[in-house]
């Protein structure tokens, strides 16, 4: 069993995390922990979204978010686009890096961005093309790459097959969503063989999250795969508004004490990560869901 040398870490704390929050989270509250896990070493951190503010509110702030943060050399801040419209207002704003979303579940599909998966594909195309003009990257995500809300269990291949359709429209990453957490190491594995079938492993990323316990486990299983790069959320911030009752990202935290204790380079710095997660969970007056960070926030406190 061989390991990667290096893991990429995609903070999606401020976007998949805050976008889930019942409350209003300032814009300065936003801003705030954007530079503070950019100074923690995130490499990539996807600042917000450009969807409808009728769809998901939190999120109305997007601009004023994108154009208030202090950009950290050689760090990325992606942001959401679902289409031309979203992808102009982030161009506006300053993004130089956008990401599109798809799922690989049509009642899914239709919940989340309200048409099917084919309308989906259709309708990123000129998001593409407007960013290949632009020479900006896209990153491209399919949802409930093992399980669906609304369907159950989703099959292995209907994943790959709309994570090669991004591929091939010129997604230079595509992320593979456990949007409700149902996957474990078995079908995960499954899951991404199938993928990896089409797209090179070195270009898919792994987006569990945590509903059953089961991310960081599946993180073990998809580095013993050969994939190098996770997204994951600070303090296990967030949910899907269009996924009752899953949960979070899996903790940052927990991903980089995993990470590290394999010997893998991430070049994030835990002690600052885990002091970030414990002031946002308290800023928000929720439970910090990052069991390495309780543990390391209550050494430190000793
Ligand atoms: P729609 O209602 O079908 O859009 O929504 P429309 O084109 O018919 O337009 C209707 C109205 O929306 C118009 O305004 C448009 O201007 C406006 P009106 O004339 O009624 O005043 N509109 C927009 N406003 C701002 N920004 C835009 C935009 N587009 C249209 N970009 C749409 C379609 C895709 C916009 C909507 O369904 C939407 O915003 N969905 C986003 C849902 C979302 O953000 N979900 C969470 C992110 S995905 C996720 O969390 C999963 C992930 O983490 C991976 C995983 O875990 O699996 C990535
Ligand atoms: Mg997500």
């Amino acid at each position: 069993m061989s390991f990667p040398n290096h893991v990429k870490i995609i903070e999606v704390g401020p976007r998949d995390g805050l976008q889930n929050e019942k409350q209003v989270v300032p814009t300065a509250t936003k801003i705030e922990l954007i530079d503070r896990l950019a100074e923690a070493g995130l490499p990539v951190i996807e600042a917000t979204s450009f969807v409808s503010p009728k769809w998901v509110p939190q999120m109305g702030d997007n601009s004023a978010v994108l154009q208030g943060i202090r950009r950290h050399a050689g760090v990325n801040y992606p942001v959401l686009t679902p289409n031309l419209q979203g992808f102009d207002a982030a161009i506006e704003a300053g993004a130089r890096e956008v990401a599109i979303f798809g799922a690989a579940s049509e009642s899914f599909s239709r919940k989340n961005i309200n048409c099917s998966i084919a309308e989906s594909l259709k309708r990123f195309e000129p998001v593409v093309s407007a960013a290949s003009a632009l020479e900006i990257p896209v990153r491209g995500y399919v949802s409930c790459v093992v399980g669906c809300p609304y369907e159950g269990a989703v099959a292995p291949e209907k994943a790959a097959e709309v994570a090669r359709t991004l591929f091939d429209m010129g997604c230079y990453e595509v992320s593979l969503g456990d949007t409700i957490g149902v996957g474990n190491p078995a079908s995960i594995e499954r899951m991404i063989e199938a993928c990896a079938r089409q797209i090179p492993i070195d270009r898919l990323a792994g987006h569990y999250h945590d509903t059953y316990g089961m991310a960081i486990a599946n993180i073990h299983a998809s580095l013993q795969l050969g994939m190098a790069i996770f997204d994951a959320s600070v303090a296990g911030l967030g949910g899907c508004p269009y996924a009752k009752g899953a949960s979070g990202n899996v903790a940052t935290e927990d991903v980089i004490y995993l990470l590290h204790g394999l010997g893998i380079e991430t070049g994030v710095d835990l002690a600052k990560l885990a002091a970030i997660g414990d002031w946002i969970s308290s800023t928000l007056n929720r439970p910090n869901g990052a069991k390495a960070g309780r543990a390391i926030c209550a050494k430190t406190a000793e």
